[in-house]
């Protein structure tokens, strides 16, 4: 009852918002399609961004960067990306660094072979307002941000968004992610045509995602016996990360830690434990779900190409992007204020209500990854399908419960993994999105 009343309320909100967009069916004169991004060589596909409203009064607004697939849009899924953090930015990270349609490379962008707008019609969103080009104009709205706000906002963007491109409503919609996300944002699926959530590496219950790092630290080699011993007993990473964001470090703690970093060193890239090459910016996404004491944290990079890229005035020109607030565009929010201990709320929950809704969920992660390591993803994804009563459908590499979840390694990739195995995240999406069996290697 109270479902199909959230569901008319919203609808017709959009119905009014719709009749009073200007967007018409085609897009062809849209306000905010991007005619060329500086750098950019030809292609055969439309690009938008801009910005839309979701709190008039308190004027706060959201950046999108919409890639239209390539060849056949109207007969492809619409895909809304979102990166984690909490805080960072999914045209940064996800569209520039992942699996958009371009890499910045010096005064140039290059083309992404394994884009994923060659199967789907690719939504980003920087969200929540602070988060790269989206801003609050009062700015106190920074320090309250919690879950609860971002996923209203996120939510209120998508519907605003739908009247600006209406020719999307009843399309297909799958939303994907990786790292810390709110998945209540689907809570309401009713209005949207949701076909399916795809997470990558994600936080989904705190302590098992965090703990999971010492035995994956420990197996690569990375941390010695004893100090595997006292990562998990004495003070494990779930601890660790619960007391400095209450800002209550014990001395055990404190100890631990700075023995773990010491032995996994600053070289070893902690979201790839195999990869050595800069990659700053898709770095720092995670730097919040793995806060280092300031003394040990080491800037590699000293050249980002994306955050160059994107604090020209030409390219934020060509986006309809301004700053607010802020001086320059960041891969992660300098004005944010999250409430990290959000972090401690668990999604699998959340995941459980969709499955048993039957929406599909494909949990997938990166084997190199330390952060989010996948031996965390792979328990709780068994545990909930036995929850569920879900029996293994395919076994092995890939591992698929009842006809709506599933758990998938990549093999090679790191916290990113559409940056560090691109094409092998491609045939993952592309299985996904299709409803196909995954590949069983890939
Ligand atoms: C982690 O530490 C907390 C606090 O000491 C404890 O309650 C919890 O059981 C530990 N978890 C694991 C997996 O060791």
């Amino acid at each position: 009852m109270r479902a199909s009343v959230v569901w008319m309320v919203l609808t017709m909100a959009a119905a009014v918002l719709q009749h009073c967009s200007s967007g018409g069916g085609d897009h062809s004169s849209h306000p905010d399609m991007i005619s060329e991004l500086p750098g950019q060589p030809p292609v055969g596909f439309r690009q938008f961004a801009g910005y839309i409203t979701v709190d008039e009064s308190k004027e706060r607004a959201l950046f999108y960067y919409f890639a239209e697939a390539e060849g056949d849009p109207l007969s492809k899924p619409l895909v809304l990306w979102l990166n984690g953090g909490p805080g960072c930015s999914s045209v940064g990270v996800g569209a520039f660094s992942e699996n958009g349609p371009f890499r910045p490379s010096g005064q140039m962008l290059v083309r992404n072979e394994y884009s994923w707008n060659r199967e789907a019609n690719m939504l980003y969103l920087e969200s929540p307002a602070g988060v790269g080009f989206s801003y609050s104009a009062d700015d106190s709205y920074y320090g309250r941000v919690d879950d609860r706000l971002t996923a209203r906002d996120n939510l209120v963007f998508l519907r605003r968004w739908f009247s600006k491109f209406p020719r999307y409503k009843d399309r297909d919609l799958f939303i994907a992610g990786e790292s810390y996300l709110m998945v209540q944002f689907n809570k309401r699926r009713n209005v949207f045509n949701l076909k399916g959530i795809a997470l990558g590496n994600p936080v989904l219950e705190f302590a098992t995602d965090f703990n999971s790092r010492a035995e994956f630290l420990w197996s690569h080699g990375l941390i010695s016996d004893s100090t595997y011993r006292v990562f998990s007993s004495a003070c494990n990473y779930s601890r660790y990360v619960s007391e400095y964001y209450r800002g209550s470090l014990s001395p055990v703690c404190s100890r631990v830690m700075t023995q773990v970093t010491r032995e996994t060193s600053r070289f070893v890239d902690k979201y790839d434990v195999t990869l050595d090459v800069c990659i700053s910016s898709v770095l720092s996404q995670s730097k919040i779900l793995a806060p280092q004491q300031v003394a040990e944290r080491i800037d590699v990079c000293v050249e980002d190409e994306t955050v160059n890229y994107l604090n020209r005035k030409d390219v934020q020109s060509a986006l309809h992007a301004r700053l607010d607030g802020v001086s320059r565009w960041s891969v992660c929010s300098s004005v944010l204020e999250y409430d990290f201990l959000n972090l401690e709320i668990p999604t699998i929950n959340v995941v459980g209500s969709l499955v048993r809704a039957g929406i599909p969920v494909l949990v997938y992660s990166g084997d190199q990854d330390s952060v989010i390591p996948l031996t965390g993803s792979r328990t709780l994804v068994q545990r909930l399908a036995e929850e569920l009563g879900m029996k293994t459908t395919v076994g092995g590499w890939t591992q698929v419960y009842g006809n709506a979840l599933s758990f998938a390694t990549i093999r090679g990739a790191s916290h990113e993994a559409p940056f560090s195995q691109p094409e092998r995240s491609l045939v993952l999406f592309q299985a996904f999105l299709r409803g196909n069996p995954l590949p069983e290697t890939f």
